[in-house]
């Protein structure tokens, strides 16, 4: 089976200040590394994991009934997109937690899993969808989207400066035949890369698998999205751990934290409103970066960063 290695497990739980008969929440349980380290740090814990994949959730099912039935600690898995904290918490009359932590982008299993069409190593049918019951998927974009949209999130999310050569020639073959496998777009990629720019950096298609992959799964704007719920959701002191993987992700962390963080009213100002207090206290000014032993023996490591902030 595959397997997936959390990454920054220690640090990213340590961070939350994990106290007894407290109530945390695992946003992005995986393969449930953080949670099993979770667990471990504290009697009568009430633990709720999201993932929005079903093969997570199938995979942590053990993990449930062992820790209901051999511990004094709860362990409830929920199989939603954690943009839908607060509705999936409220049916479970949850109002208000200690801590959560947030470990995004795609795991090992579903990387490494060719079936899954989330990488160009393999050869798979376009799908990329982390929730396998989701309408939206790979193929989908690459056959209808327009050439405009498809520029537009070649350029947002992949940051391809060839982006709108890639989208007039994906418009242009698919008018021929569908493009319904990894390694058809591949080879649609690097024909549209000019051959000198193709020899360089990584491989020629891994912008456009990374933009296809958060559009197919819109992740920033449920990363957003969710962020905010759970700053109004943490109870006073309560800790926000989140590891991103790569900038776009990184930015919306860091901003919403500061933004979260200061007093933005004009200096005479008498007396600050309430609404404009700050509501978190950053607990990290620069990112936690994995340490020189992690980077050696996790790969997927190497653009980990990780924030916390603390409500006030
Ligand atoms: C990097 S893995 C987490 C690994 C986990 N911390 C562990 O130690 O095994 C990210 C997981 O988050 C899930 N995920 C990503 N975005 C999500 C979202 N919006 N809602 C719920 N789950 C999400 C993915 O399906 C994936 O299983």
């Amino acid at each position: 089976m595959f397997r997936h290695e959390t990454v920054l497990l220690a640090p990213a739980i340590d961070a939350l200040h994990v106290h007894n008969g407290g109530t945390y929440i695992d946003a992005t349980f995986g393969r449930g590394g953080h949670t099993q380290y979770l667990l471990s740090q504290g009697h009568d814990l009430h633990v709720y994991a999201f993932d929005r994949d079903q093969t997570a959730i199938q995979s942590g099912k053990q993990l449930a009934l062992q820790t209901n039935q051999q511990t004094d600690n709860y362990l409830e898995l929920i199989q939603a997109n954690f943009e839908d904290l607060q509705e999936q918490l409220l049916q479970r009359q949850v109002t208000t937690f200690d801590g959560i932590i947030y470990d995004l982008g795609v795991s090992s299993p579903q990387f490494d899993d060719p079936k899954r069409g989330f990488s160009y190593r393999y050869n798979a049918r376009l799908d990329m969808r982390m929730d396998q019951s989701q309408a939206l998927d790979a193929e989908y974009i690459i056959n209808h989207w327009d050439y405009g949209q498809l520029v537009q999130i070649f350029f947002q999310y992949g940051d391809e400066k060839f982006s709108k050569r890639i989208a007039r020639l994906i418009i242009e073959k698919r008018q021929q035949m569908p493009i319904t496998t990894t390694f058809q777009l591949v080879e649609v990629i690097k024909q549209a890369i000019p051959a000198p720019a193709r020899r360089q950096g990584g491989h020629p298609a891994k912008k456009v698998f990374q933009a296809l992959r958060i559009a197919v799964n819109d992740e920033l704007q449920a990363l957003e999205r969710s962020l905010q719920i759970a700053i109004k959701m943490l109870s006073p002191q309560g800790y926000l751990s989140v590891i991103t993987f790569q900038s776009l992700e990184d930015r919306i962390v860091k901003q919403l934290f500061r933004q979260k963080s200061q007093v933005n009213v004009p200096r005479d100002l008498p007396v600050i409103p309430p609404d404009l207090q700050p509501i978190l206290r950053l607990i990290t000014r620069k990112p936690i970066l994995p340490s020189a032993a992690e980077l050696d023996h996790n790969h997927r490591a190497h653009s980990a960063h990780l924030r916390v902030a603390q409500k006030l």
